[in-house]
């Protein structure tokens, strides 16, 4: 049995999409559900599951970077993780501490990668016009938002849409993209499924 640790800093929708997909026959469980940010309400829904939760928030440290890893990295090391689930995680970490998890960790990223890596990614879709939006998986590597891709779900773009309800349509397939990409990859598949 694979064990997983999820990082979030918000209200862990994909957190808890991923937590409940982890039972019965799959290959994985969550172990620890840590935060940058104290107040994040998906830490209360982790513990409201029984999930052992950890918070480090991350302002004190201003712009020690390595600081604030290494208090995350204390916890995330004690609950002994196979796998790293970055959801709705929103620090952008070192290379140094990409590389203690290379090959192991995984995140979500609200567009049809490699388009709009980065912030803003609904608004920027709209602003070219493209047709269709979508969500990506990807392995974590040093270079933000670049690893190899494990799957990808697309949504059209509709008239009228603005960023809040492309991103609401997004977020519907996130939540079916990245448990179904966790399942392969705990059971050792790297093959990038692409969702209709
Ligand atoms: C999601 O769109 C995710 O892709 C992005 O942050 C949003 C909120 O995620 N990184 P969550 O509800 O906190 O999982």
């Amino acid at each position: 049995m694979k064990r997983v640790a999820l990082l979030i800093s918000g209200g862990g929708s994909n957190m808890l999409a991923l937590v409940r997909s982890m039972t019965g026959d799959h290959p994985a469980r969550p172990v620890l559900v840590a935060a940058n940010d104290p107040g994040a309400a998906g830490l209360v829904r982790a513990a409201e599951l029984g999930i052992a939760t950890a918070a480090v928030d991350h302002r004190p440290f201003g712009k020690d970077r390595e600081g604030f890893e290494a208090a995350l990295l204390a916890h995330i090391e004690a609950a002994r993780p196979d796998i790293l689930c970055l959801a709705g995680f929103m620090r952008v970490l070192t290379p140094g501490f990409v590389a203690r998890f290379e090959g192991r960790m995984l995140n979500i990223h609200p567009s049809l990668l490699p388009k709009y890596p980065g912030l803003h990614t609904h608004r920027r879709a709209l602003e070219a016009g493209d047709a269709e939006a979508g969500c990506t998986v990807h392995e974590v590597t040093a270079v933000l938002d670049d690893g190899p891709i494990l799957g990808q779900a697309r949504v059209p773009v509709l008239p009228g849409d603005s960023a809040d309800s492309l991103a609401a349509r997004v977020l519907v397939e996130e939540h079916r993209l990245y448990p179904q990409v966790l399942r392969r990859y705990a059971s050792g598949v790297r093959a990038p499924v692409f969702l209709p």
